[in-house]
Protein backbone atom coordinates (compact mmCIF):
# COMPACT_ATOMS: atom_id res chain seq x y z
CA UNK A 1 0.00 0.00 0.00
CA UNK A 2 1.39 3.20 -0.85
CA UNK A 3 1.89 6.10 2.13
CA UNK A 4 1.45 9.81 1.31
CA UNK A 5 3.00 11.28 4.19
CA UNK A 6 1.81 14.90 4.92
CA UNK A 7 3.13 18.07 6.28
CA UNK A 8 0.89 20.37 7.46
CA UNK A 9 2.11 23.86 8.11
CA UNK A 10 -1.11 25.74 10.21
CA UNK A 11 -2.92 23.73 12.33
CA UNK A 12 -5.84 25.71 13.13
CA UNK A 13 -9.86 25.69 12.40
CA UNK A 14 -8.62 23.83 9.21
CA UNK A 15 -5.60 22.34 10.00
CA UNK A 16 -7.44 20.41 12.85
CA UNK A 17 -10.61 20.01 10.51
CA UNK A 18 -8.28 18.14 8.26
CA UNK A 19 -6.80 16.00 10.70
CA UNK A 20 -10.00 14.68 12.02
CA UNK A 21 -11.13 14.31 8.21
CA UNK A 22 -8.15 11.85 7.87
CA UNK A 23 -8.65 9.96 10.64
CA UNK A 24 -12.45 9.79 9.59
CA UNK A 25 -11.55 8.70 6.20
CA UNK A 26 -8.31 6.81 6.43
CA UNK A 27 -10.14 3.54 5.91
CA UNK A 28 -11.97 4.40 2.64
CA UNK A 29 -8.84 6.04 1.04
CA UNK A 30 -7.15 2.86 1.35
CA UNK A 31 -9.91 0.62 -0.03
CA UNK A 32 -11.15 3.37 -2.65
CA UNK A 33 -7.71 4.96 -3.44
CA UNK A 34 -5.44 2.96 -2.67
CA UNK A 35 -2.90 5.14 -0.20
CA UNK A 36 -2.42 5.45 3.10
CA UNK A 37 -2.19 8.99 4.23
CA UNK A 38 0.27 9.68 7.36
CA UNK A 39 0.54 13.00 8.80
CA UNK A 40 4.60 13.04 10.10
CA UNK A 41 4.82 16.71 10.95
CA UNK A 42 2.75 20.04 11.73
CA UNK A 43 4.29 23.30 12.68
CA UNK A 44 2.49 26.12 14.24
CA UNK A 45 3.39 29.47 15.87
CA UNK A 46 2.38 29.62 19.09
CA UNK A 47 1.42 25.73 19.76
CA UNK A 48 4.62 23.69 19.06
CA UNK A 49 6.15 22.15 16.18
CA UNK A 50 5.95 18.34 16.06
CA UNK A 51 7.90 15.68 13.53
CA UNK A 52 7.57 11.89 13.40
CA UNK A 53 9.02 10.35 10.26
CA UNK A 54 6.69 6.90 11.34
CA UNK A 55 3.88 9.47 11.37
CA UNK A 56 2.22 10.90 14.56
CA UNK A 57 0.23 9.01 16.53
CA UNK A 58 -2.97 9.43 15.95
CA UNK A 59 -4.66 8.66 18.75
CA UNK A 60 -2.60 10.73 20.76
CA UNK A 61 -2.90 14.00 17.89
CA UNK A 62 -6.95 13.62 18.26
CA UNK A 63 -6.99 12.87 22.46
CA UNK A 64 -5.00 16.61 21.74
CA UNK A 65 -7.32 18.05 19.71
CA UNK A 66 -10.25 17.64 22.01
CA UNK A 67 -8.35 18.37 24.89
CA UNK A 68 -9.35 21.20 26.89
CA UNK A 69 -5.92 22.10 28.16
CA UNK A 70 -3.39 24.40 25.25
CA UNK A 71 -2.58 22.84 22.91
CA UNK A 72 1.32 21.25 22.62
CA UNK A 73 2.31 19.22 19.97
CA UNK A 74 5.60 19.46 20.97
CA UNK A 75 5.29 16.49 23.19
CA UNK A 76 4.53 14.49 19.79
CA UNK A 77 7.86 15.60 18.75
CA UNK A 78 10.14 12.45 18.18
CA UNK A 79 12.99 14.39 16.16
CA UNK A 80 13.82 17.04 18.69
CA UNK A 81 13.10 19.48 16.17
CA UNK A 82 14.69 23.09 16.65
CA UNK A 83 14.30 25.83 14.50
CA UNK A 84 11.89 28.17 12.06
CA UNK A 85 9.49 27.62 9.58
CA UNK A 86 11.55 27.80 6.83
CA UNK A 87 13.78 24.80 8.85
CA UNK A 88 10.96 23.12 9.32
CA UNK A 89 10.17 22.74 6.06
CA UNK A 90 13.62 22.24 4.69
CA UNK A 91 13.50 19.25 7.29
CA UNK A 92 10.04 17.20 7.21
CA UNK A 93 9.61 14.22 6.48
CA UNK A 94 6.64 14.19 3.47
CA UNK A 95 5.99 14.38 0.13
CA UNK A 96 2.93 16.89 0.75
CA UNK A 97 3.24 20.44 2.45
CA UNK A 98 -0.57 21.11 3.28
CA UNK A 99 -0.13 24.96 4.04
CA UNK A 100 -3.21 26.51 6.11
CA UNK A 101 -1.48 29.86 7.85
CA UNK A 102 -3.38 32.87 7.67
CA UNK A 103 -3.80 35.06 4.69
CA UNK A 104 -2.11 38.13 4.04
CA UNK A 105 -4.08 39.90 1.38
CA UNK A 106 -1.55 42.78 0.34
CA UNK A 107 1.59 39.64 -0.31
CA UNK A 108 0.73 36.58 0.26
CA UNK A 109 3.63 36.72 2.22
CA UNK A 110 4.87 35.44 4.34
CA UNK A 111 3.00 31.67 3.01
CA UNK A 112 4.32 32.22 -0.39
CA UNK A 113 7.51 32.04 0.56
CA UNK A 114 6.98 28.79 2.72
CA UNK A 115 5.06 27.39 -0.82
CA UNK A 116 8.37 28.46 -2.63
CA UNK A 117 10.78 26.86 -0.08
CA UNK A 118 8.33 23.62 -0.27
CA UNK A 119 8.85 23.45 -4.18
CA UNK A 120 12.04 24.14 -4.63
CA UNK A 121 12.33 20.98 -1.73
CA UNK A 122 10.07 19.04 -4.21
CA UNK A 123 7.19 18.78 -2.66
CA UNK A 124 4.04 18.74 -3.70
CA UNK A 125 1.94 21.36 -2.28
CA UNK A 126 -1.89 22.30 -1.40
CA UNK A 127 -3.38 25.08 0.37
CA UNK A 128 -6.26 26.74 1.70
CA UNK A 129 -4.88 30.24 1.63
CA UNK A 130 -5.61 32.52 -0.99
CA UNK A 131 -3.26 34.76 -0.78
CA UNK A 132 -0.29 32.61 -2.44
CA UNK A 133 -2.61 31.89 -5.15
CA UNK A 134 -3.39 35.35 -6.25
CA UNK A 135 0.08 36.06 -5.77
CA UNK A 136 2.09 33.00 -6.68
CA UNK A 137 -0.27 31.07 -8.28
CA UNK A 138 1.66 30.61 -11.93
CA UNK A 139 5.70 30.68 -10.18
CA UNK A 140 4.25 28.02 -7.77
CA UNK A 141 2.97 26.37 -10.58
CA UNK A 142 5.53 26.34 -12.70
CA UNK A 143 8.46 25.60 -9.55
CA UNK A 144 6.16 22.60 -8.46
CA UNK A 145 6.36 21.39 -11.98
CA UNK A 146 10.30 21.78 -12.45
CA UNK A 147 10.50 18.79 -10.04
CA UNK A 148 7.36 16.81 -11.58
CA UNK A 149 5.13 18.08 -8.60
CA UNK A 150 1.67 19.78 -8.08
CA UNK A 151 0.00 22.74 -6.78
CA UNK A 152 -3.64 22.36 -6.03
CA UNK A 153 -5.56 24.84 -4.04
CA UNK A 154 -9.33 24.21 -4.39
CA UNK A 155 -10.45 25.27 -1.07
CA UNK A 156 -8.92 28.42 -1.35
CA UNK A 157 -12.69 29.68 -2.78
CA UNK A 158 -15.64 28.31 -2.14
CA UNK A 159 -14.06 25.91 0.62
CA UNK A 160 -14.41 22.31 -0.71
CA UNK A 161 -17.28 23.24 -3.50
CA UNK A 162 -15.03 22.01 -6.74
CA UNK A 163 -14.44 25.11 -8.80
CA UNK A 164 -10.15 25.22 -9.77
CA UNK A 165 -10.51 21.51 -10.25
CA UNK A 166 -13.50 21.67 -12.91
CA UNK A 167 -11.79 23.44 -15.38
CA UNK A 168 -8.96 20.93 -15.50
CA UNK A 169 -11.26 18.29 -15.38
CA UNK A 170 -14.87 18.35 -16.49
CA UNK A 171 -14.97 21.65 -17.98
CA UNK A 172 -11.77 21.29 -20.27
CA UNK A 173 -12.63 22.17 -24.08
CA UNK A 174 -14.76 25.03 -22.35
CA UNK A 175 -14.18 28.82 -22.84
CA UNK A 176 -14.56 30.66 -19.94
CA UNK A 177 -15.51 34.04 -20.35
CA UNK A 178 -16.47 35.68 -16.79
CA UNK A 179 -18.63 34.72 -13.87
CA UNK A 180 -20.33 36.61 -11.00
CA UNK A 181 -21.79 35.73 -7.80
CA UNK A 182 -21.63 35.98 -3.64
CA UNK A 183 -17.78 35.06 -2.69
CA UNK A 184 -18.20 36.41 1.12
CA UNK A 185 -20.50 34.49 3.25
CA UNK A 186 -20.20 36.89 6.17
CA UNK A 187 -21.68 39.87 3.86
CA UNK A 188 -24.22 37.33 3.03
CA UNK A 189 -25.05 36.59 6.47
CA UNK A 190 -24.89 39.87 7.59
CA UNK A 191 -27.38 41.56 4.48
CA UNK A 192 -29.55 38.30 5.63
CA UNK A 193 -29.99 39.95 9.18
CA UNK A 194 -30.09 43.76 8.20
CA UNK A 195 -33.13 42.53 6.35
CA UNK A 196 -34.84 40.80 9.53
CA UNK A 197 -34.35 44.60 11.03
CA UNK A 198 -31.03 44.48 12.47
CA UNK A 199 -28.22 47.85 11.95
CA UNK A 200 -25.32 46.06 10.81
CA UNK A 201 -23.33 46.90 14.04
CA UNK A 202 -25.99 44.72 15.55
CA UNK A 203 -25.54 42.15 12.86
CA UNK A 204 -21.72 42.04 13.09
CA UNK A 205 -22.36 41.24 16.81
CA UNK A 206 -24.71 38.71 15.81
CA UNK A 207 -21.71 37.68 13.51
CA UNK A 208 -18.93 37.38 16.36
CA UNK A 209 -21.17 35.54 18.95
CA UNK A 210 -21.28 32.16 16.27
CA UNK A 211 -17.55 33.09 15.39
CA UNK A 212 -18.72 34.20 11.54
CA UNK A 213 -17.32 37.74 12.37
CA UNK A 214 -13.48 38.50 13.30
CA UNK A 215 -12.96 41.27 16.23
CA UNK A 216 -12.19 43.28 13.05
CA UNK A 217 -14.61 42.89 10.67
CA UNK A 218 -13.49 45.31 8.12
CA UNK A 219 -12.03 42.49 5.74
CA UNK A 220 -15.55 41.03 5.30
CA UNK A 221 -17.53 44.88 5.57
CA UNK A 222 -15.25 46.17 3.26
CA UNK A 223 -15.47 43.73 0.50
CA UNK A 224 -11.70 42.63 0.92
CA UNK A 225 -12.08 39.06 1.38
CA UNK A 226 -14.41 39.01 -1.63
CA UNK A 227 -12.06 41.32 -3.54
CA UNK A 228 -9.20 38.47 -3.34
CA UNK A 229 -11.12 36.19 -4.24
CA UNK A 230 -12.39 37.37 -7.70
CA UNK A 231 -8.41 38.16 -8.08
CA UNK A 232 -7.72 34.36 -7.45
CA UNK A 233 -10.62 33.41 -10.41
CA UNK A 234 -9.46 35.93 -12.64
CA UNK A 235 -5.95 35.05 -12.34
CA UNK A 236 -6.36 30.94 -12.10
CA UNK A 237 -8.87 30.78 -14.55
CA UNK A 238 -9.33 33.73 -16.94
CA UNK A 239 -5.05 34.73 -17.14
CA UNK A 240 -5.36 37.72 -15.49
CA UNK A 241 -2.56 39.25 -12.64
CA UNK A 242 -5.06 41.28 -10.20
CA UNK A 243 -3.92 41.99 -6.59
CA UNK A 244 -7.06 42.62 -4.57
CA UNK A 245 -6.26 46.66 -4.76
CA UNK A 246 -6.94 45.90 -8.29
CA UNK A 247 -10.47 44.88 -7.57
CA UNK A 248 -11.50 48.01 -5.88
CA UNK A 249 -14.10 46.83 -4.00
CA UNK A 250 -17.24 48.35 -2.30
CA UNK A 251 -18.18 46.88 0.78
CA UNK A 252 -21.34 46.86 2.27
CA UNK A 253 -21.00 49.13 5.02
CA UNK A 254 -22.57 51.94 2.58
CA UNK A 255 -26.05 49.90 3.50
CA UNK A 256 -28.58 51.40 5.73
CA UNK A 257 -31.82 50.31 6.93
CA UNK A 258 -33.39 52.50 4.52
CA UNK A 259 -31.66 50.84 1.91
CA UNK A 260 -32.73 47.77 2.88
CA UNK A 261 -36.50 48.78 3.55
CA UNK A 262 -36.43 50.54 0.03
CA UNK A 263 -35.20 47.40 -1.68
CA UNK A 264 -37.82 45.16 0.07
CA UNK A 265 -40.98 47.80 -1.20
CA UNK A 266 -39.51 46.97 -4.52
CA UNK A 267 -39.38 43.11 -4.06
CA UNK A 268 -35.94 43.27 -4.48
CA UNK A 269 -32.95 42.57 -1.80
CA UNK A 270 -29.21 43.51 -1.38
CA UNK A 271 -26.44 41.62 -2.18
CA UNK A 272 -22.30 42.21 -2.31
CA UNK A 273 -21.87 40.74 -5.93
CA UNK A 274 -18.59 39.48 -7.12
CA UNK A 275 -17.95 39.48 -10.49
CA UNK A 276 -15.45 39.44 -13.39
CA UNK A 277 -14.69 38.78 -16.90
CA UNK A 278 -14.10 40.15 -20.71
CA UNK A 279 -16.32 42.97 -21.30
CA UNK A 280 -16.48 44.65 -25.18
CA UNK A 281 -14.24 47.42 -23.48
CA UNK A 282 -11.84 44.65 -21.75
CA UNK A 283 -11.34 42.86 -18.48
CA UNK A 284 -13.58 44.31 -16.07
CA UNK A 285 -14.13 43.23 -12.39
CA UNK A 286 -16.13 44.48 -9.26
CA UNK A 287 -17.22 43.45 -5.80
CA UNK A 288 -20.07 46.00 -4.86
CA UNK A 289 -23.99 45.87 -3.20
CA UNK A 290 -26.65 45.49 -5.85
CA UNK A 291 -30.15 44.92 -5.74
CA UNK A 292 -31.12 41.98 -7.19
CA UNK A 293 -34.36 40.70 -7.92
CA UNK A 294 -36.40 37.40 -7.68
CA UNK A 295 -35.58 36.46 -11.16
CA UNK A 296 -31.85 36.26 -10.26
CA UNK A 297 -30.11 33.07 -8.78
CA UNK A 298 -28.38 35.16 -6.15
CA UNK A 299 -32.46 36.26 -4.97
CA UNK A 300 -32.51 33.05 -2.97
CA UNK A 301 -28.67 32.61 -2.01
CA UNK A 302 -29.07 32.91 2.15
CA UNK A 303 -27.42 33.22 4.99
CA UNK A 304 -23.82 31.89 4.77
CA UNK A 305 -24.41 30.31 1.73
CA UNK A 306 -21.99 31.29 -1.67
CA UNK A 307 -22.89 30.92 -4.89
CA UNK A 308 -20.72 31.32 -8.45
CA UNK A 309 -22.04 31.13 -11.83
CA UNK A 310 -20.08 30.76 -14.79
CA UNK A 311 -20.08 32.08 -18.20
CA UNK A 312 -18.77 30.13 -20.89
CA UNK A 313 -19.21 29.68 -24.76
CA UNK A 314 -20.99 26.08 -24.58
CA UNK A 315 -22.55 26.70 -21.49
CA UNK A 316 -24.37 29.90 -20.82
CA UNK A 317 -24.71 29.73 -17.04
CA UNK A 318 -23.40 27.10 -15.02
CA UNK A 319 -24.00 27.76 -11.21
CA UNK A 320 -22.62 26.68 -8.07
CA UNK A 321 -23.56 26.36 -4.39
CA UNK A 322 -22.38 25.71 -0.93
CA UNK A 323 -24.42 25.62 1.45
CA UNK A 324 -23.29 25.74 5.29
CA UNK A 325 -19.94 26.26 4.80
CA UNK A 326 -17.01 25.16 7.82
CA UNK A 327 -13.69 24.07 8.37
CA UNK A 328 -14.71 20.58 7.59
CA UNK A 329 -16.00 21.56 4.22
CA UNK A 330 -13.22 23.78 4.29
CA UNK A 331 -10.56 20.08 4.98
CA UNK A 332 -12.71 18.54 2.04
CA UNK A 333 -11.24 20.63 -0.50
CA UNK A 334 -7.91 19.74 1.14
CA UNK A 335 -8.52 15.89 0.78
CA UNK A 336 -9.92 16.42 -3.20
CA UNK A 337 -6.30 18.21 -3.65
CA UNK A 338 -5.03 15.12 -1.97
CA UNK A 339 -6.14 12.41 -3.72
CA UNK A 340 -5.65 14.45 -6.64
CA UNK A 341 -1.94 14.43 -6.46
CA UNK A 342 -2.04 10.49 -5.82
CA UNK A 343 -4.21 10.09 -8.85
CA UNK A 344 -1.25 12.16 -10.54
CA UNK A 345 1.39 10.15 -9.04
CA UNK A 346 -0.70 7.09 -10.80
CA UNK A 347 -1.23 8.23 -14.07
N1 LIG B 1 -11.80 28.87 8.25
C1 LIG B 1 -12.26 28.46 7.07
O1 LIG B 1 -13.28 27.75 6.99
C2 LIG B 1 -11.50 28.78 5.80
C3 LIG B 1 -12.14 28.63 4.56
C4 LIG B 1 -11.41 28.81 3.38
C5 LIG B 1 -10.08 29.19 3.46
N2 LIG B 1 -9.50 29.39 4.69
C6 LIG B 1 -8.08 29.78 4.76
O2 LIG B 1 -7.36 28.75 5.43
C7 LIG B 1 -6.29 29.31 6.18
C8 LIG B 1 -6.39 28.84 7.63
O3 LIG B 1 -7.61 29.28 8.20
P1 LIG B 1 -7.95 28.93 9.72
O4 LIG B 1 -9.34 29.36 9.95
O5 LIG B 1 -7.54 27.52 9.99
O6 LIG B 1 -6.91 29.92 10.47
P2 LIG B 1 -6.44 29.87 12.00
O7 LIG B 1 -7.44 29.11 12.81
O8 LIG B 1 -6.07 31.25 12.37
O9 LIG B 1 -5.10 28.95 11.95
C9 LIG B 1 -3.90 29.43 11.40
C10 LIG B 1 -2.79 28.49 11.79
O10 LIG B 1 -1.57 28.94 11.21
C11 LIG B 1 -0.56 28.92 12.20
N3 LIG B 1 0.50 29.86 11.85
C12 LIG B 1 0.44 31.21 11.76
N4 LIG B 1 1.63 31.69 11.37
C13 LIG B 1 2.46 30.62 11.24
C14 LIG B 1 3.82 30.48 10.92
N5 LIG B 1 4.58 31.53 10.62
N6 LIG B 1 4.36 29.22 10.89
C15 LIG B 1 3.61 28.15 11.20
N7 LIG B 1 2.30 28.23 11.52
C16 LIG B 1 1.74 29.46 11.55
C17 LIG B 1 -1.27 29.26 13.48
O11 LIG B 1 -0.47 28.89 14.58
P3 LIG B 1 -1.03 28.99 16.12
O12 LIG B 1 -1.97 27.82 16.25
O13 LIG B 1 0.17 28.82 16.94
O14 LIG B 1 -1.70 30.31 16.21
C18 LIG B 1 -2.54 28.42 13.31
O15 LIG B 1 -2.28 27.09 13.68
C19 LIG B 1 -6.38 30.83 6.01
O16 LIG B 1 -5.51 31.24 4.99
C20 LIG B 1 -7.83 31.04 5.59
O17 LIG B 1 -8.01 32.20 4.81
C21 LIG B 1 -10.17 29.19 5.84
Amino acid sequence: MKTMDLALLGFGNVGKAFARLLAAKTQELQEEYGFLPRITAIATKKHGICIDPDGLDEKALLHLLDGSKPMDLSVLDRMDFEGDTFEFIRQVPAHILVETTPVNPHSGLPALDYLRAGARRGLHLITANKGPVVYGFRELTELTSQHNRLFRFESAVMDGAPIFSLFRGPLAGAKLHGFYGILNSCTNLLLERMRNGETLEEAIAYGASIGITETDPSNDVDGWDAAIKVAALSNVLLGQSLTPMDVKPTGIRGITPEMIASAEAQGKRWKLVCQGGWKEDGYKVGVKPEMVSPGSPLYTVDGTSSFVSFELDVLPGLGILESDPSPKTTAFGLLADLIDIVKSETR
